[in-house]
């Protein structure tokens, strides 16, 4: 019976959900949704603040600030509430409301920033506003998450393992990149496995992450305005885009067998579902990674009229949304394939 006395101190770390009968592929998804930040976030916010207070960074005094679009910020509100810092979130026009109200309600203070980028996103302008705050008043600390190397070391240290753990035949993951924390620190952390892995990164059609023309992207979470910094291709094998319609299609085709994820599950799954229809996937091991869970998205990927004002009224009639047979979607995806240097 785990009993624990801070919030920060629990994670579901072995949770898998068996995807076969869902998307018709032999696929399990690794759930990170299941701890009291409710996402996946919690791992860098942890291995963030434990690193700062390690080297001296924070004090009583200490305002936390960061630019997040909700889930990081929520797991920062959660460990500085229950750490006794203050915190402040820069976040954007996208961010759900459920994830500012979370915030708020554990006593965080939230920024919403509504101009855009040179590239059509938010993340340059928030980045700036959070400059402009540190050089305001030196009690700001800005852990940086899209430089912040505890980013990546905590999948490294905590989500690759707990993957190879139960899949000791694993051939590909598939993991989806916004500051790339994730997929850096499971890509580093498999290519010293035993085995090759084959790491697919999943990112959502309009971010400029891995080079590609920007373009409009509503679902929080994957995809970014910029190269992230902590990016290193080297590592990475093969890049998918995903439209957002599939990343719909998706979560509803789950949401119908009982399975309510957020918006970048649906991007993961729907990109790794076409991938290993592609690649003839029978006898492959394959585990894809659920950022988290889809109650923060009821009144976005789950609301009707959002979705008929930017995706069309078909965007859930059109072929292939659960038709009952299992049979994938066809679906407008690139992608790129790297060999290992
Ligand atoms: C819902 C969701 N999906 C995916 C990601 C991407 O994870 P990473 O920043 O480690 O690339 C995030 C990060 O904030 C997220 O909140």
């Amino acid at each position: 019976m785990p009993v624990i006395t801070a919030p920060y101190a629990f994670n579901e770390g072995h949770l898998f959900v068996d995807l076969k009968s869902i998307c018709g592929q032999p696929l399990h998804l690794k759930c990170e949704g299941f701890n009291f930040a409710g996402s996946i976030k919690l791992k860098a916010a942890n291995e963030m603040v434990e690193s700062a207070e390690r080297d001296g960074l924070l004090t009583p005094e200490s305002i936390l600030v960061e630019s997040s679009s909700g889930n990081l910020g929520v797991a920062l509100s959660m460990i500085a509430a229950s750490k006794g810092y203050q915190f402040l979130c820069v976040t954007d026009s996208r961010c759900n409301l459920s994830t500012r109200l979370l915030m708020e309600a554990l006593g965080s203070e939230v920024h919403v920033i509504a101009d855009q980028d040179s590239n059509g996103g938010f993340l340059g302008t928030r980045i700036e506003y959070v400059r402009q705050l540190c050089a305001s008043d030196e009690r700001y600390v800005w852990l940086s998450q899209y430089t912040n190397a505890g980013n990546w070391r905590a999948h490294y240290r905590t989500t690759a393992p707990e993957i190879a753990q139960q899949f000791p035949d694993l051939d590909v993951v598939f993991i989806g990149a916004g500051t790339t924390g994730t997929l850096m620190g499971c890509a580093r952390w498999f290519r010293q496995w035993h085995r090759p892995v084959r790491i697919v990164a999943v990112d959502s059609v309009g971010s400029v992450a891995f080079g590609g023309e920007p373009g409009r992207r509503m679902i929080p979470g994957l995809g970014m305005s910029m190269r992230p910094p902590l990016l290193d291709e080297s590592v990475v094998d093969e890049v998918i885009r995903v439209e957002e319609a599939d990343t719909i299609r998706m979560c509803h085709r789950m949401a119908r067998r009982g399975f309510l994820f957020g918006g970048s599950t649906g991007t993961v799954v729907s990109g790794a579902t076409d991938w290993l229809a592609r690649n003839d996937a029978r006898g492959l091991s394959a585990v894809a990674i659920a950022p988290d869970m889809g109650e923060r998205y009821l009144d976005t990927v789950y609301q009707t009229n959002w979705l008929q004002d930017l995706y069309g009224d078909h965007v859930l009639t059109a072929e292939g949304l659960d038709t009952g047979t299992g049979e994938v979607e066809s679906a407008t995806r690139t992608s790129e394939r790297r060999s290992r240097p």
